[in-house]
């Protein structure tokens, strides 16, 4: 690496685990674990969901940020240094790429999404009414048709997040993240009190936890355990950018407890908000990926002070969403900043319009290009496939298995502090749990596509 100024280090414990919780925290939390959760029988998900979080998310966070810090680099160059401290093999440093290159594929469709929300904050803004039904449908069906609306929203979110990057670790992303979260806590909480007045809480709360055991199928427990993974951002490099930006000081076992804790209280408190309203309007909430913006319009429509409610909520939603596509940029940036000695603003915005050009077509692949696909799949879809079951499980494979069998124990130990006894459970666990039920949903899902 060339002699460049020293990394930054996050200032403090807190900011580390707030920054790290904003990457965790994303459209996942609130659009698809809502609507995964309504469309799979609410508790038997939800309960499976929390018991991978635990087996599976934890343990891999933990070695993702380990070797992050131990590497002290964006994720190819900490890939290939620690490689190197262990005496393995110089094609791990092939894993870094996997997940920078990885990251900026999903940014390019969350982008698009995200852009949707932009929208829906715009007409909620704006008051606009959805009288009917059949009129939130076809809103949103309308959206999608329009690939003028749908460039202009990716293309206003994504400035938002090159921009953010472009000011650097610590004021852009460390400062947006201290100022988002608390806001994005604050106004989730405030939904959830009013759920609990304005809604139906007690049949959100039986849905979502009342444990159901005939809906706990084989397909319930793999897709809650895809989803444990997506949500916790886990296998792109972006969680490893953002250890290797940690004091060397800090508990890596204790920060992941809260991040991983913080994430998934999030996408529960959003999912008991969510239900609560949708089930008081009478409606379903197995409505599949339109349910926040198809159903809860309708729902925030008829509501008293629906208007303020709507735009709280979306804002929620672009808060999160925000903070995740940081760090989905940041990997990469890194690498250019660090290995090509790039300027920060300019490598922001070259690897923003690269994203830009791709989210583009997948702007275009609802419409125009729609007759254009693969596996009965639009570009949107293939894309999501490809980032998520194939590249995410493959390379937090492969982190665990570098983690847990590669690396030198005493390396592991000298990162993960934990009294011996914790620590033997926590390696236990990596090493035959998690991987075990990776390569278990990775080959059920690669040959399930539906699911
Ligand atoms: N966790 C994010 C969410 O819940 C999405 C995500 C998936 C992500 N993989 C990632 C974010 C990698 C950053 C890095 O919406």
């Amino acid at each position: 690496m060339s002699a460049a100024a020293p990394r930054s280090i996050w200032s403090s414990r807190p900011a580390f685990i707030l920054v790290t919780v904003g990457s965790a925290v994303g459209l996942g939390n609130i659009w698809r674990f809502s609507y995964m959760a309504g469309a799979q029988g609410g508790s038997a998900f939800v309960l499976v969901y929390l018991s991978c979080v635990a087996l599976v998310g934890l343990p891999l966070l933990m070695a993702e940020i380990l070797i992050g810090r131990r590497g002290r680099g964006n994720p190819i160059s900490a890939m290939l240094k620690v490689a190197e401290e262990n005496g393995a093999s110089s094609w791990w440093g092939l894993l870094g790429w996997f997940g920078a290159v990885g990251a900026l594929l999903i940014l390019s469709y969350y982008s698009v999404v995200a852009g949707w929300i932009v929208d829906y904050l715009a007409q909620s803004v704006s008051g606009a009414a959805i009288v009917t039904a059949r009129d939130a449908a076809q809103g949103f069906d309308a959206l999608l048709e329009n690939p003028s609306k749908l460039i202009f929203w990716h293309t206003v979110f994504l400035a938002l997040t090159v921009g953010v990057v472009a000011r650097g670790v610590i004021s852009g992303i460390e400062r947006a993240s201290m100022l988002m979260l608390p806001a994005l806590f604050g106004i989730l909480l405030f939904l959830v009190l009013w759920g609990a007045v304005m809604g139906d809480m007690r049949a959100a709360w039986h849905f979502m936890f009342d444990f159901k055991p005939q809906q706990l199928t084989g397909q319930v427990v793999l897709s809650a355990m895809g989803h444990a993974f997506f949500s916790l951002s886990l296998g792109m490099g972006a969680i490893m950018t953002y250890g290797s930006y940690l004091n060397k000081q800090s508990s890596i076992a204790h920060n992941s407890l809260w991040i991983a804790f913080a994430d998934t209280l999030v996408g529960l408190l959003a999912g008991l908000a969510i239900f609560s309203l949708t089930f008081a309007h009478g409606l379903e909430a197995s409505s599949g990926p339109g349910l926040i913006f198809q159903t809860l319009p309708l729902v925030f429509t008829h509501m008293p002070g629906g208007r303020i409610i709507g735009t709280l909520f979306f804002l929620l939603v672009l808060f999160a969403a925000w903070t995740s596509a940081i760090s989905l940029l940041e990997p990469f940036v890194a690498w250019a900043t660090e290995r090509l000695g790039m300027r920060r603003a300019l490598a922001a915005c070259g690897a923003g319009f690269a994203v830009w050009l791709l989210g583009v077509a997948v702007c275009l692949s609802f419409n125009v290009w729609r007759d254009w696909r693969i596996f009965d799949l639009n570009l949107f879809n293939q894309l999501d496939f490809l980032t998520n079951r194939i590249i995410m499980p493959l390379s937090g494979l492969a982190i665990a298995l570098f983690a847990g069998f590669v690396m030198a124990r005493e390396n592991v130990r000298d990162e993960i502090r934990l009294p011996a006894a914790q620590f033997r459970l926590w390696l236990w666990t990596l090493r035959y749990v998690t991987i075990l039920a990776i390569v278990l949903v990775f080959v059920y899902r690669l040959m399930n596509p539906e699911s």
